[in-house]
């Protein structure tokens, strides 16, 4: 979705990278290096203008291959069967979207899996892979400006990313009995060609096969009622508000369900593997309560259903999948249902733009649990931050400031204990009104867009009118222990 963008930045260094990544690949007939020296086959016309071919990234410089330049997608269109016992995914990916500049050539993310054609504007194009890059040869220029529609038909294995970094294992899992599909922050890619990165915001399409006697969860709401023949069911669901890639699933399995509204109105649905049939109905019962415990203090909800889905893959983690928070084989305490909850909110509804701002999702999550615990009346917000708070001056919190997430270490604990902190430090400095004031005026402004540290800091000072810059620089981009609140 176009909601602003990032400055594609050195453009032709990326190029550079590109041409001499794609001149390396081996398989089949290399479109990147003839584009790349275009005085050969095109003789002594002009050199195509380098603006023709899309980055392969969209311009985080922390994850420079992560998403890519020159469109913006509005739709994806997911049209797939997945067999679990042959760990089989096919189908088609039909995508929507709208160039921002010529194109002659653009790019996609897809790890693994075989692709057997693309269209463009229904013409077959040219593709070749590099690395985690689907490069794709539209038959003719695509005009800066101008929608066009891609499909690609894949298949094979989906292998979700293990072993990189500290980011765990993530994207597309298969389960004894389907798929656990949790993709933060670059898995889309493990099962569908994608612009797999926040700052590329879409819609989502889904109509999902699988073995009759399973289930299909994806974002969004059920369209119709599944229809089965021929011993397979097909799930048709529709997210209708902008959606960042890493949040959309189609986790597949066996699941007993739970479904109502909310005390105020809101579709609420859970889903549970029949190992945590136990657990239904408090997750069904919590995620309400808490869904509209949110609408009051964050604004109103920001999407058409909400719930909460455990199954059995033992991911240790939860993920705030958009309408559809995933617990990774545990039962969720009512913190962490808080967490992922607030999650829709922060992360989903206002995405980050460049991951480096990862506190605006994990910082605020992190807080809406002291928040979540306060309203209870356990203990209050003020001595979770007073117990944080004590950690000597050389514990690791205080090594590695927040406002920065560190590519090799996105998910550290400081962007969520110390981006809460760093709340909380907030709230105490400007006061409780102009603190929640600025919270409902946040995800009021920046509803289903992107956002960065430098307007959330923009906006404090202005409903506060106070000046915070060595407040935020000391919590957020300083090393050290902060004195200041
Ligand atoms: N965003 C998740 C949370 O805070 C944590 C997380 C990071 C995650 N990477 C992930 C979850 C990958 C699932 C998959 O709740
Ligand atoms: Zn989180």
């Amino acid at each position: 979705m176009a909601s602003g963008r990032l400055a594609i930045a050195a453009t032709a260094t990326l190029l550079g990278l590109l041409g001499s990544v794609a001149c390396s690949a081996s398989q089949g007939e290399s479109i990147t290096s003839k584009d790349a020296a275009p005085s050969g086959a095109l003789g002594s016309a002009p050199p195509r203008a380098a603006g023709t071919i899309g980055a392969p990234g969209i311009g985080d410089p922390d994850f420079p291959t992560d998403g890519n330049g020159g469109y913006d997608v509005d739709r994806y269109r997911l049209k797939l069967a997945y067999d679990p016992a042959a760990k089989h995914l096919s189908g088609v990916v039909g995508i929507e979207a709208r160039a921002i500049q010529d194109l002659s050539r653009f790019n996609l993310d897809l790890r693994g899996l075989e692709v057997d054609r693309i269209t463009v504007d229904g013409r077959p194009a040219r593709f070749e892979r590099v690395k985690d890059e689907l490069i794709v040869a539209p038959a003719e220029l695509i005009r800066g400006r101008s929608g066009f529609t891609v499909e690609v038909a894949y298949a094979g294995e989906p292998k979700p990313v293990t072993g990189s970094s500290n980011l765990g294992t993530y994207g597309f899992i298969p389960t004894a009995d389907g798929a656990f599909v949790t993709a933060e922050p670059n898995g889309a890619k493990t099962w569908f060609p994608s612009n797999d990165h926040p700052a590329d915001k879409a819609l989502y399409d889904f109509e999902i096969t699988v073995p009759a006697g399973l289930n299909v969860l994806a974002n969004g709401e059920l369209v119709g009622e599944p229809k089965t023949s021929g011993g397979k069911t097909t799930f048709v669901w529709r997210e209708s508000h902008p959606m960042a890639s890493y949040l959309a699933t189609i986790t597949m399995g066996r699941f007993e369900l739970r479904q109502g509204k909310t005390a105020a109105g809101i579709p609420n649905l859970a889903a549970v593997d029949p190992r945590y049939r136990d657990a239904l109905d408090t997750l069904y019962t919590q995620s309400g309560q808490i869904t509209d415990y949110w609408s009051t203090v964050f604004g109103p909800y920001p999407f058409s259903s909400t719930g909460g889905v455990i199954d059995d893959f033992t991911a240790g983690y939860a993920l705030e999948n958009q309408t559809r928070p995933m617990y990774g084989g545990f039962n969720p305490d009512e913190g962490i249902i808080a967490h992922e909850l607030a999650h829709q909110w922060f992360g989903d509804s206002l995405s980050i733009r460049r991951w480096k701002d990862l506190w605006l999702n994990e910082g605020f999550a992190t807080y809406a649990e002291w928040l979540w615990s306060e309203h209870k009346g356990d203990s209050t917000a003020e001595r979770i931050f007073r117990g944080h708070y004590a950690a000597g001056p050389s514990a690791a919190i205080w090594r590695y400031p927040p406002g920065r997430a560190k590519p090799e270490d996105l998910f550290n604990n400081s962007v969520y204990t110390r981006g809460g902190m760093t709340l909380h430090a907030l709230r105490q400095r400007i006061g409780d009104p102009v603190f929640f004031k600025l919270l409902k005026t946040w995800t009021a402004e920046h509803k289903y867009g992107n956002v960065t540290t430098e307007e959330f800091v923009a906006l404090a000072e202005k409903l506060s009118g106070k000046q915070l810059d060595s407040l935020f620089e000391a919590w957020l981009f300083t090393a050290g222990k902060p004195t200041e609140w």
